[in-house]
C-alpha cells in the first residue's frame, strides 16, 4: 500500500502525489500557475470584508491553500494513509468541509475501492460544484457521495474514518463539541477522526513567534505584506483557532479514548483521535 506516484491530490500542476514533501517549495515555483494564482488580496482594500468560500476563492483555492498552509500537501497525502489503516469494509469515510476533494482523492488512492463509501460534505455550492467536476475527472470509476450541507446539521452514521482538514476552525466554538460528539457516535472503538487546524499557541511569546514564522512562510511563497495583512483582516473572527490542549480536551470530552498531534508545522497541526 505505499505511496504511489500519481497526480497531486491538491489539484496543482505537480505530478507528485505529495508535492509539498517531494518538491522543495521554493518562492517563485508557483508563478507558473498564473491562471490560478491567488491575488485576491493583492490590492489595497479599505475593508476586505469577511472571508467566504465563494466562486472567486474557489478559482484560486489550490494555489491559496498550498501557499498559505504550511504542510498542507503532507497532511493531505498522509490523510489517505491514516484512512487506509482504519477504514473498515462496509463503512463510510466522511470528509467534512471537503472543498475541492483533495482528502477524498487521497483516501481513494489508498483505500480499497469496495471497502468504503466516500462521502464529502461542504456548504459552499461553488466549492462543491468544482469538487464534483474534479472527482469526475480524477476518479471517473469511483462513486463518491457529495452533500451540500452545514456539517453541524448532518446525521452521521456507520463511519470508520472522519476527516476535518482545516474545517472545524470555521465552525462557531459552541457548535464544535456537539459536532465531535456526533462524529464519535458514528464511529466504533478503534476508528479515527483526523483533525487538522490552525492553532493558537501558549505562551503568548510562542504564539507570536509561530505567527511570524507563518507570515515568513507566506512571504516565501510570494505573498506581499499587503496580501498577508488583508487576508488576516478578512479571516478575523471567521477562522477562530484554539490551542492543541483545547482540541485534545474537547476530543476526550466528545468520547474519543485518546488523541494527539501527528504533524505540525509552525501554527498548523493535524491530530488523530481514536474512538
Ligand atoms: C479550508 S477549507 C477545507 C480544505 C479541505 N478540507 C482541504 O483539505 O482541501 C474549509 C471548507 O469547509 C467548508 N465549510 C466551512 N464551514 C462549513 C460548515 N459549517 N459546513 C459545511 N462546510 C463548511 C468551506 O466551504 C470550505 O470548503
Amino acid at each position: 500500500m505505499g505511496l504511489r506516484l500519481g497526480r497531486c491530490h491538491c489539484f496543482c500542476p505537480s505530478k507528485a502525489v505529495n508535492c509539498y514533501a517531494t518538491r522543495p517549495f521554493i518562492a517563485g515555483i508557483q508563478t507558473a500557475m498564473s491562471t490560478h494564482r491567488d491575488t485576491l488580496y493583492a490590492k489595497t482594500l479599505g475593508d476586505p470584508g469577511l472571508f467566504t468560500f465563494n466562486s472567486a476563492v474557489v478559482s484560486v483555492f489550490p494555489d491559496m491553500i498550498k501557499r498559505s498552509v504550511p504542510g498542507y500537501g503532507s497532511v493531505i497525502a498522509m490523510t489517505g494513509l491514516l484512512a487506509a489503516r482504519h477504514a473498515r469494509p462496509g463503512t463510510r469515510i466522511y470528509d467534512l468541509g471537503c472543498s475541492l476533494g483533495a482528502s477524498l482523492l487521497s483516501c481513494a488512492e489508498h483505500v480499497e475501492t469496495e471497502a468504503c463509501e466516500l462521502v464529502g460534505i461542504d456548504n459552499s455550492d461553488a466549492m462543491l460544484n468544482q469538487c464534483r467536476a474534479n472527482l469526475a475527472n480524477e476518479l471517473p470509476e469511483r462513486k463518491v457521495t457529495l452533500i451540500q450541507a452545514d456539517i453541524t446539521a448532518v446525521d452521521y452514521e456507520n463511519a470508520s474514518v472522519c476527516i476535518l482538514n482545516y474545517t472545524l476552525q470555521f465552525v462557531p466554538i459552541a457548535q464544535r463539541l456537539p459536532l465531535l460528539k456526533q462524529l464519535r457516535a458514528a464511529l466504533s472503538p478503534g476508528d479515527i477522526l483526523i483533525l487538522s487546524e490552525k492553532l493558537s499557541l501558549e505562551p503568548e511569546a510562542m504564539n507570536d513567534l509561530m505567527v511570524k514564522l507563518h507570515h515568513d512562510f507566506k512571504r516565501a511563497q510570494g505573498y506581499s505584506d499587503l496580501e498577508i495583512a488583508n487576508k488576516r483582516q478578512a479571516l478575523e473572527n471567521v477562522l477562530v483557532p484554539e490551542t492543541r490542549d483545547t482540541h485534545k480536551a474537547r476530543l476526550l470530552e466528545a468520547g474519543f479514548s485518546h488523541a494527539d498531534v501527528w504533524f505540525q508545522c509552525f501554527n498548523f497541526a493535524s491530530l488523530v483521535a481514536v474512538a
